[in-house]
């Protein structure tokens, strides 16, 4: 049987009208699923909406609406960010599902047996738009310094989890678990966090009541980053540990934006290792986007819609640049200029007229089908050893959550590709060495191939036409048919090409919008 893979998304804050923050993490975690999924495994991918809390209470009160009629309507909107990015998810939660509510109380429950929650009194500093407790030390000036979100003194019964029991058995397990976290820059700072000490936590809330109720203690609501954690179990069936959650927990990886990593690393494995459950594998936390140089935010009103970047430069380009543009957990900037170089120079360019000058001869010259070639010469060769080796190594950067550096090791191959074209300028041997001409498009057809195979899950639809143009069955797309293993059969007859990666063409002033 195929070997389980189960990846998450944050979920995210219904209140929020989703932008380039959300449509990232999701991306990336969409293209590590659609790579293991065409490397064989079995792949769990889970996304959805964090419906409960003071915030999102907040935001539908504003608007003079029920909750839940509120979150019943703004959380499709997550729902067709997904649909519109191309997110292949298994499964999208909701915190408001009684899936769901029964698996924190169930957790709660558990935690209490356990002797891990005891009821005293918070007093201390509390923002809503991180929907987080701060220490004195963390504040200034009234706001959080970490995010800026201003804070207010709570003070009201609470429940309380023995954090502080569990400092020294986190720094244990970080120590036996060496890549729970990456970026490795941010594992250290979670090590500096739990070596600093930590303070038990509060987990419920009282003066307010949109949340999981406490088990027999209705007046609290369960605090809503222990709510919306459990979504990484309920998911999987929680409490019941047989089925779906035996195949997928621990997960592989939670991929989570740099704002939101203490949650997951820190108090997340210590609920599960208090509960006597399994943390997760890894959590990878990405950087934040800027636009143009400046801080994305609602009131500078610079926020960018993933929706208008699809609508303008198509899925496949959006896709590539924001995996492409920005390693993998560094911040990044957004730029309309970088944008439109990625995507004519590295898409319409290097890979769009690599295919499609090597496809269009093969049509010219060659009747439409897969050349037969003849003996392949040592360049030929060494220019399908590359493409061959290649796997192995965008196998090792996806494992480690580097897109980027999958991305560059398929355009260096890219290039070689193009440079082979311009050495054996095969339009020159149509009338001098018609063979040697079919043997070189034979080389090209099978480059093109296996990069098309292999840049599925970042570009999955200009990925498919390419296949499509190589007469690829849907069933020999999988990584198994890289290399040797699925050559291109001479002879196959190829529909007429097209190309997939268009130029994006700036609209002439006036027009357009
Ligand atoms: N609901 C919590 C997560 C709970 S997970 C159990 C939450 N939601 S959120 O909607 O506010 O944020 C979701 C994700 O979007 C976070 O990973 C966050 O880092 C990411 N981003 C928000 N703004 C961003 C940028 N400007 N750039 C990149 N990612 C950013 O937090």
């Amino acid at each position: 049987m195929a070997e389980p893979f189960y990846i998450t998304t944050p979920i995210y804050y219904v209140n929020d009208v989703p932008h380039i923050g959300h449509a990232y993490t999701s991306l990336a975690c969409d293209a590590f699923a659609r790579f293991q999924r065409l490397d064989g495994k079995d792949v769990r991918l889970l996304t959805g909406t964090d419906e409960h809390g003071q915030k999102v209470e907040k935001a539908a009160h504003d608007r003079g609406e029920d909750p839940q009629a509120y979150t019943d309507r703004v959380s499709g909107r997550f729902r067709h960010l997904a649909d519109a990015m191309g997110f292949a998810h298994d499964d999208f939660i909701r915190t408001t599902e009684p899936r769901h509510k029964d698996a924190v109380q169930a957790l709660w429950r558990r935690l209490v047996e356990r002797g891990e929650i005891y009821l005293g009194k918070y007093a201390g500093w509390y923002a809503v738009r991180d929907e987080a407790f701060y220490a004195e030390d963390e504040i200034q000036d009234g706001r959080a310094i970490a995010s800026g979100a201003p804070v207010a003194w709570v003070e009201e019964p609470s429940y309380f989890f023995r954090l502080s029991a569990w400092g020294g058995r986190l720094l244990a397990f970080y120590e036996t678990n060496p890549s729970f976290v990456g970026p490795e820059s941010r594992f250290n700072e979670v090590r500096r966090f739990v070596e600093g000490g930590l303070n038990d936590l509060s987990v419920s809330r009282t003066t307010f009541g949109w949340g999981v109720h406490v088990p027999d203690d209705p007046d609290h609501v369960v605090y809503v980053w222990l709510d919306a954690l459990t979504n990484y179990i309920s998911a999987l069936g929680y409490p019941d540990e047989g089925g779906l959650y035996a195949r997928f927990w621990p997960a592989d990886v939670h991929v989570v934006g740099k704002d939101i990593l203490r949650f997951h690393a820190v108090y997340w494995p210590a609920f599960l290792m208090a509960a006597g459950l399994e943390p997760p594998k890894r959590v990878f936390a990405h950087g934040w986007w800027t636009n143009e140089g400046r801080k994305i935010s609602k009131s500078l009103g610079n926020v960018i819609d993933p929706f208008a970047l699809v609508a303008e430069f198509g899925l496949d380009p959006t896709r590539y640049f924001l995996l492409r543009e920005v390693p993998f957990g560094n911040d990044g900037d957004y730029s309309r200029d970088a944008m439109v170089r990625r995507t004519n120079s590295d898409l319409a360019n290097d890979y769009g007229n690599l295919a499609q000058r090597s496809l269009s001869m093969i049509a010219k010259n060659l009747g439409g089908a897969v050349p037969e070639p003849g003996p392949f010469t040592e360049g030929d060769d060494a220019l399908l050893a590359r493409a061959a080796d290649l796997p192995d190594e965008v196998r090792r950067h996806m494992a480690v959550q580097a897109p980027h550096l999958a991305l560059e090791a398929i355009w260096a191959v890219i290039a070689d590709a193009n440079r082979y074209v311009d050495a054996q300028a095969p339009w020159k041997l149509r009338k001098t060495d018609p063979a040697r001409m079919a043997t070189v498009l034979y080389v090209l057809a099978e480059t093109v191939r296996n990069l098309a195979i292999l840049t599925q899950p970042f570009m999955p639809g200009g990925s498919a036409k390419l296949l499509d143009q190589l007469a690829v069955p849907d069933d020999a797309r999988g990584f198994d048919r890289l290399g040797a293993a699925g050559r291109l059969k001479p002879g196959t007859p190829l529909p007429a090409p097209r190309g997939v990666f268009p130029r994006f063409v700036e609209a002439p002033a006036g027009e357009g919008a």
